[in-house]
């Protein structure tokens, strides 16, 4: 499947033209780009909700039982592996596949009636398709018409997404990574409210990957919410507010960032100067009252809320009234991929 929704010029005048801002807010993550003064507000609606939402393709289900909310104004990721119901979700928001069963709201308006929010959505599914012998310019000058927007607003979306340098070159002569970003410019038509973009960053290069992380970032603001959707995570935990993991087409986190960071753990790693010490190295950290998993030459113990400096004294005093000399003894902590690739188990399935 390759197109771009493109949002219309049509305002429903029972949604409000800004998101507006909150009473009750999480503060913004610390990434650089994000906007310093972006915050996540918890209490108007939220800009996506789906309540028990299935997709069923005979007897595969594609998404199961999902229940996601999107706060106004953030930009979410929606990660999962690979067959985890990404597109398909994505394709429910746009009307292009009909749930199973399950409800849901898209800017104020039932998921049952596309047709009342779709003017105010803009989406980049599964990699543009544009005219390859038509410049950047005159694709968008297409789409612009065809969608009955205004086309006197493309120069600027072209600077937006770093394309106002190369705008009359033909598509067909773009890189992969300016086609990326020449549909996010398409999908951007109309200035929507909801950007929904699937896996914009697959594919690229580092510098590609880094120039559309910097790119999306910017998109969203106290008017627009942006869900963006990849299997890597590390792709998107940089730029996103709010994340969403999804594997086996359920549920698996929802919720901040920083939060699932918080929740990764940090565990303190003894290592004995002598790996025949191991075992009673084991033995004098249970003694002292710690957990400890021995394994590889060293000692893992879980922090768990504790102080970690005065569990790594506390093991350290154990060690050496055991007649242990350490050769290690260091905090880890775990990086929100490792927690990512805890809670997911999936791939294709
Ligand atoms: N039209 C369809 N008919 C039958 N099965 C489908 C259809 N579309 C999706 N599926 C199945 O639904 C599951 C979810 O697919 P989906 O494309 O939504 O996953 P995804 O998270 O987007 O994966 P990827 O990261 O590979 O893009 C997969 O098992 C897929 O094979
Ligand atoms: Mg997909």
């Amino acid at each position: 499947m390759q197109q771009i929704v493109r949002a219309g010029h049509r305002r429903s005048s029972r949604w409000p033209t800004t998101c507006g801002l909150a009473s009750a807010i999480v503060p913004a993550m610390t990434s650089s780009t994000l906007e310093a003064d972006r915050t996540i507000p918890m209490t108007r609606a939220p800009a996506v909700s789906l309540r028990a939402v299935t997709k069923r393709y005979g007897e595969r289900t594609a998404v199961d039982d999902l229940t996601i909310d999107v706060p106004c104004g953030v930009v979410a990721g929606f990660v999962g592996p690979n067959g985890a119901g990404k597109t398909t979700t994505m394709a429910m928001l746009l009307g292009l596949v009909r749930p199973t069963a399950g409800t849901g709201s898209v800017l104020g308006e039932s998921l049952g009636d596309p047709a009342a929010y779709l003017q105010r959505v803009g989406a980049l599914i599964e990699g543009p398709a544009f005219y390859p012998g038509l410049t950047a310019a005159q694709n968008l000058a297409v789409l612009a018409t065809a969608a009955g927007h205004d086309r006197a607003e493309i120069p600027q979306l072209l600077d937006l997404v770093g394309l106002g340098a190369r705008q009359h070159d033909r598509f067909g002569s773009y890189s992969f990574g300016m086609k990326q970003r020449l549909g996010i410019a398409g999908a951007l038509l109309g200035d929507p409210r909801l950007l929904i973009l699937d896996e914009p960053i697959n594919g690229l290069d580092a510098a590609g990957v880094h120039e559309m992380r910097g790119l999306i970032g910017s998109l969203a603001s106290a008017r627009r919410t942006v869900l963006v959707s990849s299997h890597v995570l590390a792709e998107l935990e940089h730029v996103c507010d709010w994340l969403i993991v999804i594997d086996g087409g359920r549920l698996a986190y929802q919720g901040p960032v920083a939060e699932l960071l918080g929740r990764a753990g940090t565990t303190l790693v003894v290592a004995p100067e002598h790996p025949g010490d191991l075992s009673l190295l084991s033995a004098v950290i249970a003694s002292a009252g710690h957990e400890g998993r021995a394994g590889g030459g060293h000692v893992e113990l879980a922090v768990d809320g504790a102080d970690p400096r005065a569990l790594a004294a506390d093991v350290n005093r154990a060690a050496s009234a055991g007649g242990i000399v350490l050769a290690e003894l260091r905090l880890v902590g775990r990086s929100l991929e490792d927690r990512y690739l805890t809670m997911v188990n999936g791939g294709d399935r």
